[in-house]
Formats: structure tokens, C-alpha cells, sequence
């Protein structure tokens, strides 16, 4: 994994983090169901990671179902992870040919059977493909897969002594080894669609430095034109991860 000082100054983002909001008020727009919008949002993914996979984009990471989602009308959980078992079959030969390899965040063993088998079946056909990686973030919440990382940091020793002398010298760097994040880039752009301005317990760790990015577009209708907006604004940001504009300019040597 690069880290996040090795991409300063590069102009694409290589992980792109996407929270798809607006499904709903979409949908109401339309005259139609709650469900009709996560099925037309669903659709739009597709075109999306095509897009982001031509502009150079090597990770998108998508907030398909959160941790608080269980909290919506049961017909309407119902009908997402039905969507889920439904569609990921059909998009397998897509994702072939796309080069794309599926990847999974979050408690997934809470997902009916089916949903669970066909999360499987893609990860496992497309498991070689090298060009775009798309991670589908279900049954995810940021601060639990925290808290899930310091749990198996704290299982994995023998002792009280040294469980409290690993403690004390506890870093980033070491925790993160505990999150899984082997095949997971840190966000450099986080874009949340649907006008509102929030994190929503999204990639909590990846996003320490992610440059965020909001559009009042409904998810269903993202267009290629917002994307480029969005991938357009990140290069023109100075990330600095803590430096100062001269620092990262080459000004000082400080
Ligand atoms: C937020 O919109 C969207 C979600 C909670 C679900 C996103 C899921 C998908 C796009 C489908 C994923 C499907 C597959 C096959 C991976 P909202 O419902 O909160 O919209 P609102 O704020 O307008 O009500």
C-alpha cells in the first residue's frame, strides 16, 4: 500500500470514496418508489466505476449499506439486499470485462443468505482482475470496525503485560495492521451525493486526509459531468497531510 505522503501532488485520485445519497428524494421526485430510486441508483454505479476506472481512478469504495441503514422500514431493507442478491449475479461478466475486482467492508455474516452468496460468487469470480477495484462498504460503519480492530489487537497476546506494554506503544501505523487493510488505498476523495455535508461514520480511518467533496445531485442521476467536476475540483486542492504550502511546493526544505 502507497502511502498518503507518496500521493501528494499526484492529480487523480486513486481511491474514491462515494457516499450515494438522494435515492430517495430522486425517486419522490419521480413519482415513484423509495425502491425504484435504490434500483436506479444500483444502475448508476455501473456507469460510474466505468468513468472513474477511464480517469485514472484505481479504488472506488461505495456506501451501500451503513451499520444505522437496519434503522429503515424493514420492506425497504428487505428490498436493498433483495436488489443486492438480484443484481450482483448479472454484473459478473461486466465486471470481467471491465477488469474490475470486487472487494468487501463490513459485517457481511448479517446480510440474509443470499445476499451473502452472491457477495461471495463476485468476489471470487472477478478476484484476479487488476485494473479497478470496487468496494462495496456493507453493513458498515467507520467507528465499529474501529472498535473491531482494537478488540483483535487486544485478543492477540498471551499476557496482561504484554497486552499493556503494546498498548502503551500503540500507533496508527501498527493499529492499522489490525483493521485489514491490506488491499484498501487511504481515500483521497470522499464525495457524498444528495446536498447534505456529512461523513456519516463513512471510512472513519481511510479519510483522515481525504479531500471532501459535495454535490446537491441526486445519486440516481450522477453524471459523468459530475464526476469530472468533482475530479476536476481535487486537482486543483494542495494536500498538504500537515505541511505547509511551502513545504509541499518545494519552497522550503525545513
Ligand atoms: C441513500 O439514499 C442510499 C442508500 C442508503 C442505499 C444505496 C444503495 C444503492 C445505490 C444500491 C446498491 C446496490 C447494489 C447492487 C450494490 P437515501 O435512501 O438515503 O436517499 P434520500 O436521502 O433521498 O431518502
Amino acid at each position: 500500500m502507497s502511502s498518503s505522503e507518496d500521493q501528494i501532488n499526484q492529480r487523480v485520485p486513486q481511491h474514491v470514496a462515494i457516499i450515494m445519497d438522494g435515492n430517495g428524494r430522486w425517486a419522490k421526485a419521480q413519482g415513484l418508489s423509495r425502491l425504484e430510486g435504490h434500483k436506479q441508483g444500483a444502475k448508476r454505479l455501473r456507469d460510474v466505476i466505468r468513468w472513474a476506472r477511464d480517469a485514472g481512478v484505481k479504488q472506488v469504495s461505495l456506501y451501500a449499506f451503513s451499520t444505522e441503514n437496519w434503522k429503515r422500514p424493514k420492506m425497504e431493507i428487505a428490498g436493498l439486499m433483495t436488489l443486492m442478491a438480484t443484481m450482483l449475479p448479472l454484473e459478473i461478466p461486466k465486471m470481467i470485462e471491465e477488469d474490475a475486482r470486487l472487494l468487501v467492508l463490513g459485517d457481511i455474516t448479517k446480510l440474509p443468505w443470499l445476499a451473502r452468496q452472491a457477495l461471495k460468487k463476485a468476489v471470487n469470480a472477478t478476484k484476479d482482475n487488476t485494473s479497478v477495484d470496487v468496494i462495496l462498504c456493507l453493513n458498515y460503519g467507520g467507528q465499529q470496525e474501529i472498535v473491531e480492530a482494537v478488540k483483535r489487537f487486544c485478543a492477540s497476546f498471551q499476557t496482561e503485560d504484554e497486552k499493556n506494554k503494546a498498548l502503551a506503544e500503540l500507533t496508527p501505523e501498527v493499529l492499522q495492521t489490525y483493521l485489514g487493510r491490506e488491499d484498501i488505498l487511504p481515500v483521497d476523495l470522499l464525495i457524498r451525493t444528495g446536498g447534505e455535508k456529512r461523513i456519516s461514520n463513512f471510512h472513519l480511518w481511510d479519510a483522515a486526509y481525504a479531500e471532501l467533496y459535495f454535490t446537491d445531485t441526486n445519486w440516481p442521476a450522477y453524471s459523468e459531468e459530475d464526476l469530472k467536476a468533482a475530479l476536476a475540483d481535487y486537482a486543483s486542492r494542495e494536500r498538504r497531510f500537515g505541511k505547509t504550502s511551502e513545504q509541499v511546493q518545494g519552497i522550503s526544505h525545513e
